[in-house]
């Protein structure tokens, strides 16, 4: 099979690898890549939402599967252009339509989507500028910490929690004016969820559904979950307070509903779906949605997956992914993410990256490097994620600093501490 991966982070380097392993694959491309990815595949300069030049590269290169790592290319459409162009409507895509899209694309339509089903998640209210009054009132009457949410895509920095009511209503009314564009024209107020979060990564090709491992993101830039947030510095997998009877808990009352939902609103879906939950008592609520895998989480997710992911994608393709069977491998993996200098502000890129060569027991998957001249430099802020799988997620841990110190860069800066509230 010949395959065509969307996307450049780290999250795409470990879906390469992944894939890599699979005796189906006979050829992989990447668009445009990174220099983790060019180690697996063939990089090719065509950017994720050029879609006509994607199609194009599809029929010259005979490619058998997309598979679309980032969101941006689904909520733009992607899927459903691919379905709409007769020369390409039979290359099958692992990603949703721009409808499916939507359940990450804007937080009213996935609050909504999760009322009409019966999804336990927290209380909204939507504002515009139209009951802009109504909104501050609405603040009004809730308890504090209020949480402020752009209804679309906002680059993971959408989200505002503020603990004073005339803040936050001085917030909203600047969201609503455009504090991250467009984005924030839309704003939903939830009701602010008390926990410990997780993630739950499931496949689906719209009828049926296979649960991938579980993991927990750090978010914040600085030790102890301080400072702003960032893509995500670091991840562990499984979550070691997700016993078996709260994941019974997510498959039953929201894995389940979720798939019968998109089923219920003729929804076209094959691909991923990321839930982003909070365990509230013991009790799982839906934090969000997104339609694509996590990252870093899938530097934790794809080295422990036992099977065949190239297998499950032509399942998934042919709407029999009933017919997988997802092996996990029972140890911990955990990654640790080597960001620049910076980072989420300003940052430098072009850095040479040395020491890679001699990292044994741990797997970089590169997220913001680029080669030149034969040497690997960083190329984004996220720089490198240092994954390792052992007996228990500490072991793994020691692996991954021990090799965090190893690989060497300007300026590099890694959260010492995942894993510390666990
Ligand atoms: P989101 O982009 O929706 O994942 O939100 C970003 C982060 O904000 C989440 O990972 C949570 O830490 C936090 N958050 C979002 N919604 C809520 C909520 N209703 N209650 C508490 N925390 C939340
Ligand atoms: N690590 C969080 C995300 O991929 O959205």
């Amino acid at each position: 099979m010949k395959i065509l991966l969307l996307g450049s982070g780290g999250r795409e380097h470990a879906l390469a690898w992944k894939m890599s392993q699979s005796p189906l694959l006979t050829k992989l491309f990447i668009a445009p890549g990174n220099a983790g990815t060019a180690q697996l595949g063939e990089n090719v300069e065509i950017k994720a939402d050029d879609f006509e030049n994607l199609g194009r590269f599809c029929l010259s290169e005979r490619i058998d599967l997309v598979v679309v790592g980032p969101e941006d290319p689904l909520v733009k459409g992607v899927t459903d252009y691919f379905k709409s162009e007769p020369s390409l409507k039979k290359i099958p895509l692992i990603g949703p339509s721009a409808e499916g899209a939507k359940l990450e694309g804007s937080k009213e339509y996935a609050k909504e989507f999760m009322v009409r089903h019966n999804i336990p998640t927290a209380q909204y209210f939507t504002v515009t500028k139209e009951n802009l009054k109504e909104g501050k009132s609405y603040l009004g009457t809730m308890k504090a910490p209020y949480v402020l949410k752009a209804d679309g895509l906002a680059a993971g920095k959408g989200v505002l929690i503020i603990h004073d009511l005339e803040e936050a209503q001085g917030e909203l009314e600047a969201m609503i004016k455009g504090k991250f564009g467009a984005a924030s024209s839309k704003v939903v107020i939830e009701e602010c969820l008390v926990g410990i979060e997780l993630s739950v990564f499931v496949l689906t090709d719209g009828k049926s559904y296979k649960i991938l491992p579980d993991a927990k993101d750090y978010k914040r830039i600085g030790e102890g979950d301080t400072g702003l947030n960032t893509g995500g510095m670091g991840c562990i997998s499984p979550v070691p307070f997700a016993d078996e009877e709260f994941l019974e808990k997510v498959e039953e009352r929201i894995v389940r509903p979720t798939i019968e939902g998109l089923q219920n609103d003729n929804i076209d879906y094959t691909g991923f779906v990321f839930i982003g939950l909070m365990n509230q008592g013991g009790d799982p609520y839906v934090i969000e949605y997104n339609v694509r895998m996590g990252d870093p989480e899938t530097e934790v997710i794809m080295p422990r997956l036992k099977s065949d992911l190239v297998e499950c994608f032509s399942l998934m393709a042919e709407k029999k992914l009933i017919k997988a069977n997802i092996e996990v491998d029972d140890r911990a993996c955990v990654t640790v993410m080597l960001v620049s200098g910076g980072y989420p502000e300003e940052y430098e890129k072009g850095k040479t990256i040395l020491g890679t060569e001699k990292v044994k027991d741990s797997i970089l998957f590169h997220a913001g490097t680029a080669l030149k001249e034969g040497e690997i430099i960083t190329n984004g802020g996220r720089v490198m994620a240092v994954s390792s799988l052992a007996g228990n997620f500490k072991e793994a841990l020691k692996m991954s600093y021990k090799n965090a110190e190893i690989v060497n860069f300007d300026k590099k800066y890694y959260r010492r501490d995942i894993g510390f509230d666990l």
